[in-house]
């Protein structure tokens, strides 16, 4: 599948857009199947996301269950925590209901046994693979997403859909694997500045190793994958407007 890219001019109109699109899929999910279950990504650029959708009006939070992506092994009200991240840019100030807010306890002692407990909260809430009705991506200047590093072996896991992975900082970490990103209905990359600009021309290039990119390991098997980017990572800045 052809993946859309939107190019918007700064780091600020990515996340209006960004939060927009988000609060479409939210609308069509809870029209179509009477809930929003969407995954998380931790980093800089979601969180700006956050803000933006933390104004909207036109999200039914009694309808969404909140998840997410990868999470690093981080107490939750530390800096580094992608749950601590979400929480202050966007759960405390929206009234989703406690007990649809899905932390990744990447914090647990028994960090393998933590990645069976969510896999477990996965397939009962959303079978098996996990059907998101949306994830958030973010996109690391060594193409990583999630938690997915270069040359990870978590990148040939194809049976299991949270595992425990290794990283450079706040490891080991939990992390949805390729299955359950690539399951799916919507995948959006948030992508912004100039650091990104190599790494994003190598996950949207037609040829290239997933192991060197993992971000070129998410090709939803039926769903929708958007790159929503700004022209700074796009290409340097030089990028004109759509
Ligand atoms: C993490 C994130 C990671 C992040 C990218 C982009 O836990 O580190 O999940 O995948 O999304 O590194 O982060 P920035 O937008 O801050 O560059």
């Amino acid at each position: 599948m052809t993946p859309e890219i939107l190019v918007l001019p700064d780091a600020a109109s990515l996340a209006a857009v960004a939060a927009r699109h988000c609060a479409e899929i939210a609308s069509a999910a809870v029209a179509a199947r009477g809930s929003f279950h969407v995954a998380l990504a931790g980093g800089e650029t979601p969180r700006r996301a956050y803000v933006e959708i933390a104004s909207r009006t036109d999200i039914d939070w009694n309808r969404c269950e909140i998840y997410w992506g990868d999470e690093r092994r981080v107490p939750p009200n530390d800096a580094a925590s992608n749950y601590g991240t979400a929480r202050q840019a966007l759960l405390d100030h929206v009234a989703v209901p406690d007990d649809r807010v899905h932390r990744m306890r990447a914090d647990a002692e028994d960090i393998e046994s933590a990645a069976r407990e969510y896999a477990a909260l996965l397939a009962a809430r959303l079978g098996s693979p996990p059907g998101f009705d949306l994830v958030l991506l973010g996109l690391g200047d060594d193409g990583h997403t999630a938690s997915l590093f270069p040359h990870a072996p978590a990148l040939a896991e194809t049976r299991r859909f949270v595992v425990a992975a290794a990283a450079p900082r706040f490891g080991p970490r939990l992390t949805l694997t390729l299955p359950a990103i690539n399951a799916a209905r919507e995948v959006i990359f948030l992508v912004s500045g100039g650091a990104k600009s190599a790494a994003l021309r190598c996950a949207l290039a037609a040829e290239g190793a997933v192991a060197e990119t993992p971000a070129r390991g998410v090709r939803p098997r039926s769903g929708r994958l958007r790159w929503i980017v700004d022209s700074d990572a796009f290409d340097g800045g030089t990028a004109t407007m759509p």
